[in-house]
């Protein structure tokens, strides 16, 4: 116990050594973009800014302000609107440039509290004498991460002696113009845009990780587009540490690093005990740089942003699901080649180098003109680190600004795009052909898996694997996946609403699905058995007829006598009513000719007086029968 107490103190020290080495020794580039003041004539010329890392550049454009430097809170550290401060430009005047003082609070506040109180941008006059440096987000989670997703203004931090500069020139009265330009924040030296994506598959690390997801989700479309034109060359990497040699045996690094000590990422839950290992975390970041390694060999690198969305989706780690099962799921319903992925992977436990990880790692260190990687994620478009918010927008118009002019695919000029992904193996998602129904959705935002709603019906499920029509009109479509068949104007179905799978109707036998047959009766002996039946078998039923004048009951499966019935004793009674009706027609028919032959004499009357009743009595049966059909 003492052991490892004594490991996680010196491996604690270990990870701060290297994180103070790294932000010592490691080059931070600062991106810079320029600020011109235009008047006064005192103080015309073009001098530098530091670009933040939060709010939205406008890369590869230009804005033109008049700066204010407010009277009261200087700082910025509290809402304008509590002390009825307002910078919004009134109609026809320029937009207004806030500059305030460092200090106090988060540089991400006071550009919330600008752009709340009006202001078109920020500028941030620095309280020291120093080289600019870059204005970042706060780490902490609980230091309003809501709002920083909000921040839409452009932010600079200028030197302490431009802001002195440009207080003293307010202070006297003058008027100061100044033209943001971030047209030469990028190269933009031919018509490809090169840009990495320093990013991670680790989803528990809180709002860092949720922006990050976020951004690949939005910006998947847009990114698909440009890289299957060829306007861009794409690349995703991910960074890793190496375990020190004196660790290597140590349970914390056996259980964050793979291969050996080699590569290894910090535990997501920074708990050695529960949860994921930070080792599982660099296989799944391995997985994803294999993932990108071999579609790019096939030509396809686009497919590593359908894969890292498709895993932040379907395999989280609050579910349990960070895992190669569910990660090779996505990867088979891609179409890709898992076997080439598990190949580029290779034997984590092995004490050798992956080649991948050991690229990767050197990536990291910087080149040129671009300095270290060391925070994530970064994003590096034509080897300059991006500064802004990860937002697709902002992104498309920074990779936009790093095309030579005019040669700007058209994405950059307009936004509406579509993806038509779900033509190519159905965008991975889940359809049912013969319904011809499908989960896949074309959209600017690229292709997303949602079961849909077909003709009214809803459909649910996780749209990729499987989705199902609502119970209440399952039969709706294509009949539920059940058999169904019409034949001399009858239908028969095996689907029934509100109950699941298919099953064959009365009178058919089979799977429910693909057959049913219609049974016959007759033949297996199933009804209509008795001696004096006669059975003919139907399409999903059988006739029974009875001898004589007996009569099928279909309920009992046989034949009765008619007196044992009451339709046949109210049948009997209409016969005794019909035979009186023709006696009486017959005996009219008779006395008529009697009549006309011979003078009716009192007897025949007599006769005649004693039918008269029976007739009436034939009046009123026919009545009540008509009233019966
Ligand atoms: C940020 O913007 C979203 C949507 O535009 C809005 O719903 C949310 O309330 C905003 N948050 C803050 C802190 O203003
Ligand atoms: C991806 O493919 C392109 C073209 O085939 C190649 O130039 C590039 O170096 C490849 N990238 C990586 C990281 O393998
Ligand atoms: C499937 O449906 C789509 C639109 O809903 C239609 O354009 C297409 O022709 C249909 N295909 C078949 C085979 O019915």
């Amino acid at each position: 116990m003492r052991e490892n107490k004594l490991g996680l103190m010196l491996l604690s020290i270990w990870v701060l050594l290297v994180f103070m080495i790294g932000s010592c020794l490691g080059r931070f580039v600062v991106e810079k973009n320029s600020l011109r003041v235009t008047s006064p004539d005192s103080l015309k010329d073009t001098y530098e800014c530091a670009i933040g890392n939060f709010g939205v550049p406008q890369y590869g454009g230009t804005l033109v302000g008049t700066v204010a430097y407010p009277k009261a809170n200087q700082k910025a550290c509290k809402g304008f609107d509590e002390l009825d401060i307002s910078f919004k430009s009134k109609p026809g005047s320029l937009p207004t440039f806030l500059l305030v003082d460092r200090g106090d609070c988060f540089f991400t506040l006071k550009a919330w509290n600008a752009q709340r109180g009006g202001a078109a941008a920020i500028l941030v006059a620095d309280d020291k004498m120093e080289p600019l440096i870059t204005m970042d987000t706060p780490e902490e989670e609980n230091s309003g991460a809501e709002y920083l997703q909000n921040i839409s203004i452009p932010s600079a931090l200028i030197s302490k002696t431009l802001g002195d500069n440009i207080k003293k020139a307010l202070s006297s009265g003058e008027m100061v113009n100044i033209n943001l330009d971030w047209r030469e924040a990028l190269p933009h030296p031919d018509e490809r845009v090169e840009y990495e994506f320093w990013t991670n598959s680790n989803d528990e690390c809180g709002p860092k990780c949720d922006s990050q997801i976020d951004f690949v989700k939005n910006f998947k479309g847009a990114a698909q587009i440009l890289e299957k034109k060829g306007y861009t060359q794409f690349t995703p990497h991910y960074i890793t540490w190496y375990c020190p040699e004196a660790f290597i045996l140590s349970r914390q690094c056996k259980s964050q690093c793979i291969n050996h000590g080699r590569y290894c990422a910090p535990d997501p839950e920074q708990d050695f005990s529960r949860g994921y290992d930070g080792k599982d975390v660099v296989i799944q970041n391995l997985r994803q740089a294999c993932l990108y390694k071999v579609t790019n060999e096939t030509g396809k690198p686009w497919l590593w942003w359908d894969y890292v969305t498709d895993f932040a989706i379907r395999c989280p780690m609050k579910e349990k699901k960070y895992t190669k099962e569910c990660a090779d799921q996505v990867i088979q319903s891609l179409g890709i080649d898992l076997k080439k992925i598990d190949q580029c992977i290779g034997d984590p436990e092995a004490n050798v180098d992956n080649p991948v990880l050991k690229t990767e790692q050197d990536e990291q260190i910087g080149k040129g003109s671009r300095g270290d990687v060391t925070i994530l994620p970064t994003l590096v478009i034509n080897n300059r680190q991006y500064r802004g918010k990860l937002d697709k927008g902002a992104v498309l118009k920074a990779i936009c600004s790093g095309f030579q002019e005019t040669t700007e695919p058209s994405v950059c000029l307009t936004e509406g795009i579509e993806t038509n992904e779900c033509l190519e193996n159905n965008g991975g998602c889940w359809q049912d052909k013969a319904a011809n129904v499908t989960a896949c959705k074309d959209t600017f935002r690229g292709r997303v898996c949602e079961c849909p709603a077909v003709r009214g019906v809803k459909f649910v499920g996780d749209g990729y694997t499987h989705c199902e029509a609502s119970a209440a009109q399952r039969c709706e479509i294509n009949n539920g996946g059940c058999w169904s068949k019409t034949q001399d104007g009858k239908t028969h179905s095996a689907c029934v609403d509100n109950s699941k799978g298919c099953k064959c109707p009365q009178g058919f036998k089979g799977d429910g699905v693909t057959t049913c047959e219609d049974v016959d009766e007759c033949k297996d002996k199933l009804a209509c058995q008795c001696s004096q039946c006669k059975c003919k078998n139907t399409w999903g039923s059988y006739d029974c007829s009875c001898s004589g004048n007996l009569l099928y009951m279909h309920e009992h499966d046989t034949c009765i006598t008619g007196k044992d019935s009451k339709t046949t004793v109210s049948w009997n009674f209409i016969w005794v009513i019909i035979l009186g009706l023709a006696m009486t027609g017959v005996g009219g028919y008779a006395i008529y000719k009697y009549r006309i032959r011979r003078y009716m004499d009192s007897e025949i009357r007599a006769i005649m007086a004693q039918y008269m009743p029976l007739d009436n009595q034939a009046e009123s049966a026919n009545h009540i029968q008509h009233a019966e059909i």
